[in-house]
């Protein structure tokens, strides 16, 4: 509710902008210096290819990976709500040469985008925005065509060790025990999973490796009804 309420009242298409433009500048630097292809190699070939293939880099940020998805020959739609790494990352495109389509919002507002209509939703670094987590799931799901794949990269509650703060402990259990969220509270390790128990997927596989990140592929089943 507070999280809707400041998304109402802070408008990106008004110029507002969460990102620090000198922080952004220095995390594109970083990032865009370490995509990492072997994940992009496992992406394309989880996909049968990534020639032509419709994808959405959901808070896409700095364009390192909508680039070089779309290097590889993908139609790939940027979302994200700041104006900063946008413009960084439409200098990046017009460098590549790639064309990239931009959708400029709060992840919960794709209702310009085509439902059902994601080969490959790209998540990686910022799912902890969305304003309530399983409603989160549940229109990334409607966006994945039938058979498309999800991947989420997600910081989990334990990312930042001992050093949280009391009231964001407080947060983080408010939502992860009563779905209140207030800010930008990282689930609980191995919390992500879950929120796909009751949505139309026919497979989910989680990588807990780094204790500190989820990292989820899920697949939409192809004919809209829940396998497993
Ligand atoms: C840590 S960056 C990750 C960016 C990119 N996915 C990557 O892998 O480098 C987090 C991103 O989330 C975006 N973001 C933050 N709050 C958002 C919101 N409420 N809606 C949409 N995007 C948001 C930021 O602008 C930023 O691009």
């Amino acid at each position: 509710m507070i999280n809707w309420l400041h998304s109402k009242l802070h408008r990106p298409e008004k110029g507002w902008d969460p990102v620090d433009p000198v922080w952004a500048q220095q995390y594109a630097a970083a990032e865009w210096q370490m995509v990492d292809n072997a994940l992009l190699d496992k992406l394309e070939a989880q996909l049968g290819g990534l020639q032509g293939k419709r994808i959405l880099d959901m808070g896409a940020g700095a364009g390192q990976y909508s680039v070089a998805l779309a290097q590889r020959g993908a139609h790939v739609t940027w979302h994200d709500i700041s104006h900063t790494y946008q413009r960084i990352a439409q200098q990046k495109a017009a460098v590549a040469k790639v064309n990239l389509h931009w959708s400029l919002g709060y992840l919960e507002e794709t209702q310009a985008l085509q439902p059902a209509s994601f080969d490959l939703i790209f998540n990686r670094i910022c799912w902890y925005y969305c304003q309530n987590d399983k409603a989160f799931a549940k229109q990334l799901c409607g966006l994945l065509a039938p058979g498309g794949l999800l991947y989420i990269h997600a910081p989990n509650s334990q990312f930042h060790g001992d050093t949280l703060s009391t009231s964001a402990q407080w947060r983080t259990v408010l939502n992860a025990g009563m779905g209140i969220k207030i800010g930008h509270p990282m689930l609980p390790p191995r919390g992500i999973a879950t929120l796909f128990a009751d949505l139309p997927i026919s497979k989910l596989e989680a990588d807990y490796r780094d204790p500190r990140n989820d990292v989820i592929w899920v697949w939409k089943a192809s004919d809209g009804s829940r396998t497993s």
